[in-house]
Parts: structure tokens; C-alpha cells; sequence
């Protein structure tokens, strides 16, 4: 997967995809991200890429010129399967787009700023919008690395039977269940029996168990949408 990241702030997603299973992804070959900074597409004076929003108010807004061109060289180059944009007041990122996500050949993340992007670029280039959250962030950097991450890990090959995905919280629609690792006893605390009995059977009835416990404590609501057993 080809990931191209458009932002006024590329220094900010340097070492989010440093490290750990980003790094190990992009050195087997099966993520690259690259960075373009936004001001390296602008016509303007001072690398200038937002202005006042036409019928007043506080909050520079971006300009569709500097967009539009690093778009068209992006799009010439290659296909994409989405051209994303973070936003506050896009749709919910969840665990099931990050499934669908994980999929595709290649995908923009446009970063927005200040009061986010000229609207005419959301109609004529934009076919996802993404929020991670009820909250605001200063710019969507952050956001398009918590999305980088969450679909890269999902990349087919990219994580091992010791990170596997398949048992993660959400993955199943529950929570996960609690874990634990050596010593068995840790100053008198100790690790359910069940755990170290050895019966794969009963060890999988008691973490289902309590992954719907923690789930119905935790967030009620997500048994709802569909896992009722
Ligand atoms: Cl994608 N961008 C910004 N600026 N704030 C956010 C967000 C995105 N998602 C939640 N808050």
C-alpha cells in the first residue's frame, strides 16, 4: 500500500511511522508513506497556502490552488482508491474502516488547518472524510497518523502471529479481555487459574466471558450494534 500525505506540517508525521510495526512494515515493503508539503504547491508569495474566508469571520481557510496542484500531480502519477480528508466533522473512524482501508493499493490523507478546506475541493476531489473524535485538534497531522497506523498494522503480512490482529478490541465487536504474563503470583496477586490450566477450550469460554463483561461495564452501546450472543 501507497499512502501520500498532504500537509502544511510534514516534520510532524517524521517519527510516528519510525518506529515499531510502521517501521517494520515499510522495511518489508508493504506500506510507503510519503509526505508533501503543501507549500511546495502554492503559486503565492511565502509559500502563502490559506486566506480570509469570503463573508467574514475569524479563521484563515485553505486554498483550493496549492490543493488542486499537488492533487492533479498525485492523480496523474497513479490511481487512487480514496482521496481523504481529516476533519472534525468528518465520519467516525472505527475499526471497520480501518478493515476496509487496509485493502487498498493507494490513498491521499489531506491534513487540514485553520478552518480546514475551500469546500469546492471537498465536492470535486474529496471521497472520504475522516474525524478520530468528538474533539478538536489543532490540525489533522495527528489524525492522519492515528489512521496510518490503525489500517497499516491491518496491512496483510505486516504484523506476526505475536501481534496478530485477529483477537484486538473491536475486532470482534467486544473489547478485549484482560491478559496477563509472568510471575504467576506478584506480591500475593494472582493470575486467574483458569489461565494456567492448560484446556484451550475452557481459556477460550473464560476470555469470551470476559469480553463481554468488560464490554457491557465499559461501553454497553457497542453490544448493541450487532455482537448479542
Ligand atoms: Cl481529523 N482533525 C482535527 N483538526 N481535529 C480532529 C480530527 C481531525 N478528528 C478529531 N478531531
Amino acid at each position: 500500500m501507497r499512502i501520500d500525505i498532504i500537509t502544511v506540517l510534514p516534520e510532524l508525521l517524521e517519527s510516528p511511522f519510525s518506529h515499531s510495526i510502521m517501521k517494520r512494515a515499510q522495511s518489508k515493503g508493504l506500506l510507503e508513506v510519503y509526505t508533501h508539503n503543501l507549500r511546495d504547491y502554492t503559486p503565492f508569495k511565502h509559500g502563502q497556502v490559506d486566506d480570509y474566508q469570503f463573508g467574514g469571520g475569524a479563521g484563515m481557510v485553505m486554498m483550493p490552488e496549492p490543493l488542486v496542484n499537488v492533487l492533479e500531480k498525485l492523480k496523474n502519477d497513479r490511481l487512487y482508491d480514496e482521496v481523504i480528508y481529516m476533519t472534525p466533522d468528518g465520519q467516525l473512524f472505527e475499526q471497520k474502516t480501518a478493515n476496509i482501508l487496509s485493502l487498498k493499493e493507494n490513498l491521499i490523507i489531506i491534513c487540514g488547518h485553520y478552518k480546514g478546506i475551500d469546500e469546492r475541493v471537498r465536492e470535486h476531489f474529496i471521497t472520504k472524510e475522516i474525524s478520530i473524535g468528538d474533539y478538536v485538534l489543532s490540525g489533522g497531522e495527528l489524525a492522519a497518523a492515528v489512521v496510518v497506523d490503525a489500517i497499516g498494522r491491518l496491512i496483510p503480512g505486516v504484523l506476526n502471529d505475536e501481534t496478530s490482529a485477529l483477537f484486538d478490541s473491536f475486532q470482534d465487536g467486544l473489547l478485549a479481555p484482560p491478559v496477563y504474563t509472568r510471575p504467576a503470583d506478584f506480591r500475593g496477586w494472582k493470575v486467574p487459574d483458569v489461565l494456567l490450566g492448560g484446556d484451550p477450550k475452557k481459556i477460550d469460554t473464560w476470555r469470551h466471558e470476559e469480553a463481554l463483561k468488560r464490554t457491557a461495564e465499559r461501553r454497553p452501546g457497542l453490544l448493541k450494534d450487532e455482537h448479542q450472543e
